[in-house]
């Protein structure tokens, strides 16, 4: 499994699960042996994988509804499945570690807002706002009526991308860049990696909205470079953008 997916490793690394030496067991005997749930495993190795396709995938070479389609199979499909497992690893580390560590609290605390958040932010998506991009893609005729509707909701959804961002700002902060202590458990380690992939999988699910699909969009009614409609948001959002500001998390990821 290693070898097919290297990155795997780190998982099993943190499960404390021998992927070298022991490595041709069975992973369900391997699961029981360690006093892990086998699903679980395989539940955090599939994430994984879709945050390594999501990497592949180039947003660019995709036309608008294809990229529609994109988000919701690699990233929403992904939120769903993750966050009611964080959700689980957040409330109950916390309920049992929290009086060692009384940052685990905190990190609760904010899941739970982050998971409200993007949960009802995603939902608007799927049934409003990709309906309606689809929707004008395959329009003909003039398209600035539906443009000028998309670019309002453009600017808050954004805003939330930058709230979602601060969030696993603070996931980050909290975690000492996702180190879990010596004496952490499994399901502590676990939390944590999950953590570190969801903040993978949110900066590229939040760069293909903000700087590919939402630009595209806006360009296909506009008739102009969707660079220039790039801006265009930017100085609609509250705080207005400044490409060096290190709080937002996205440049961090688009200079990787
Ligand atoms: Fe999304
Ligand atoms: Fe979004």
């Amino acid at each position: 499994m290693v070898r097919a997916v290297p990155a795997r490793s780190r998982i099993f690394e943190n499960l404390g699960i021998d992927y070298c030496c022991g490595g041709k067991k069975p992973l369900a005997e391997v699961c029981r042996a360690k006093g892990l749930d086998p699903a679980t495993v395989v539940a955090m190795l599939t994430a994984l994988d879709g945050v390594s396709d999501a990497s592949s995938a180039n947003p660019d070479a995709m036309g608008l509804a294809e990229l529609c389609d994109h988000i919701e199979q690699v990233h929403h499909d992904y939120l769903r499945e993750e966050l009611p497992r964080l959700d689980f690893m957040t409330r109950k580390v916390a309920a049992v570690h929290g009086d060692h560590e009384t940052r685990l609290h905190e990190i609760r605390q904010v899941f739970e807002s982050f998971n409200v958040a993007i949960t009802a932010h995603t939902e608007e998506e799927e049934s409003v706002v990709f309906p309606k991009i689809r929707q004008l893609e395959a329009a003909d005729g003039d398209k600035a009526a539906g443009v000028a509707e998309l670019k309002t909701v453009f600017a808050k959804l954004e805003s939330e991308h930058d709230n979602a961002g601060a969030a696993l700002e603070r996931f980050k902060g909290l975690t000492d860049g996702y180190t879990p202590p010596d004496w952490a458990c499994n399901t502590f380690r676990a939390m944590y990696d999950a953590l570190a992939n969801l903040e993978r999988n949110m900066h590229q699910h939040v760069h293909k909205e903000n700087n590919v699909l939402f630009p595209r969009a806006l360009a296909l009614g506009a008739g102009t470079a969707p660079d220039t409609v790039r801006n265009d948001l930017n100085a609609m959002k509250d705080e207005p953008a400044e490409p060096s500001s290190p709080a937002c998390y996205l440049h961090e990821f688009q200079d990787r």
